[in-house]
């Protein structure tokens, strides 16, 4: 058997075994994002196009206010206040007390994900933005 052909025979088997290595090794396990009330939040927070006008950490519609730290702010009672009542052009939205819930759980679990606008980020001259985040 010449050399180049060992060669190639080895770099086969290699591939092979890494292939086998590679294609059975367990995945890592992830851990949903939100909890199961949270999510059904999320899902009327998208059905009720709640993004055209609010945003999670300056993104999202500039009609209403950022909603990414409205929880620690305001609070769940003042949230449920805002969805049974609406003012100016936030909608009076029709939703029953598991839906308010919901959507509580929802902006409680985005708001503690981290604050904006973070008011402990300090600007270097050089551009880089520190983050302070200690003594949290
Ligand atoms: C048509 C635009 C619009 C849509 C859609 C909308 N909102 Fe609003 N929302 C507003 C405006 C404007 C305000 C501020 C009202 C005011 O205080 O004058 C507001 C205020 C709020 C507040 C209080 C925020 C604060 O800091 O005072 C909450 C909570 C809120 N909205 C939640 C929601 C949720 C949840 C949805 C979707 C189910 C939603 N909004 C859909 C326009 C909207």
């Amino acid at each position: 058997m010449s050399k180049k052909f060992t060669i190639l025979l080895l770099l086969i088997l290699f591939f092979g075994v890494y292939n086998y290595w590679i294609y059975t090794q367990s995945q890592p396990t992830t851990k949903p994002a939100l909890s199961k009330v949270a999510f059904a939040g999320q899902q009327l927070w998208i059905k009720n196009n709640c993004n055209a006008c609010h945003q999670f950490y300056g993104l999202g519609g500039y009609l209403g206010p950022d909603l990414t730290n409205v929880y620690s702010n305001k609070g769940e009672d003042f949230i449920k206040a805002m969805l049974n009542s609406g003012i100016n052009t936030m909608p009076k939205f029709e939703f029953n007390e598991i839906e308010k819930n919901s959507i509580v759980a929802y902006l409680k679990e985005i708001d503690n994900t981290g604050f904006y606008p973070d008011k402990k980020a300090t600007f270097q001259k050089n551009g880089w933005v520190i983050i302070n985040y200690k003594n949290e």
